[in-house]
């Protein structure tokens, strides 16, 4: 797959709280994920610090604010500012997430599920078909974490499936909106993630949760990942073979030091793969 000539291995989420340590380790992560809405309109010394980053390390665009689930149609001011900036910086990774997260042009600044349905599947498609083709790249979905079902035809794996089918588009999937979403709606992970091939799956996310209650779990990003994540990590990569990970902490971020400790882990379950 193409996006394995670009990011390999293990890769870490970038944030302002340490992106001028970067340099100043030996622990270097693979490759960068960043939110591009993070970076499209900075300027000053943190721009110049995110351009050095983009310099050195192969990066991936993971973006907040398409909507691809909004009944409206697309913000093509958004689209066309995305696209200046992939094409500026050079970045050919873009991934996405299979939510809505605006309404009436109002950004809700969060990421909310839609109703898996058949019409609402081959809505998605057609917009993702519009996005491929404004930006000339291949869009990545990401799987979200949700607390309630709005309404249901598919089971989830199957209505992201009919997407990936019919748009073309390739999945995100990430580990731990599985894990959450698995104990909260009940379902099986393991067979959650058997739906999919390695053909289907681009790179995969990992990230920590905070658990609340025996069957209530909260996607914060905010803690370190759980054994049970690592696990499904482990299972994912087994099952659909060499994939880059990306390890995203956007809450409560520790020291940077103590941050590629952890990084250092998920590198070493992937490279463990890799030599399979
Ligand atoms: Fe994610």
């Amino acid at each position: 797959m193409w996006f394995n000539e670009i990011i390999n291995g293990a890769g870490l989420g970038l944030r302002t709280s340490f992106i001028e340590e970067i340099f100043e380790y030996d622990v270097k992560p693979d490759w960068f994920e960043f939110a591009p809405e993070n970076w499209i309109r900075k300027g000053g010394y943190l721009k110049e610090c995110f351009e050095k980053v983009r310099e050195n390390f192969p990066v991936a665009c993971h973006g907040l604010s398409l909507s691809i689930g909004s009944p409206e149609p697309l913000n093509m001011d958004f689209l066309k500012e995305l696209k200046d900036f992939l094409d500026f910086y050079e970045i050919e990774i873009y991934s996405e997430h299979i939510s809505f997260s605006s309404v009436e042009g109002k950004n809700l600044y969060d990421l909310f599920p839609v109703p898996f349905t058949v019409k609402m599947a081959d809505f998605i498609s057609d917009k993702v078909c519009y996005v491929q083709d404004y930006l000339k790249r291949e869009l990545i979905l990401e799987n979200i974490s949700y607390y309630q079902v709005i309404y249901k035809e598919l089971d989830e794996n199957e209505f992201i499936k009919r997407i990936l089918e019919k748009s073309g588009a390739k999945l995100l999937l990430d580990v731990n909106n599985v894990y959450v979403n698995s104990v909260n709606h009940g379902y099986d992970p393991f067979d959650y993630i058997r739906t999919f091939s390695s053909e289907e799956v681009a790179y995969i996310h990992i990230a920590g949760h905070e658990k609340l209650s025996e069957n209530l779990i909260i996607d914060t990003h905010g803690e370190r990942v759980t054994e049970n994540v690592f696990e499904l990590l482990r299972f994912a990569l087994k099952h659909l073979g060499k994939k880059p990970v990306l390890l995203e902490r956007d809450n409560n971020i520790p020291p940077y030091k103590e941050l590629l400790e952890e990084y250092k882990k998920v590198r070493e379950i992937v490279q463990s793969y890799e030599r399979v």
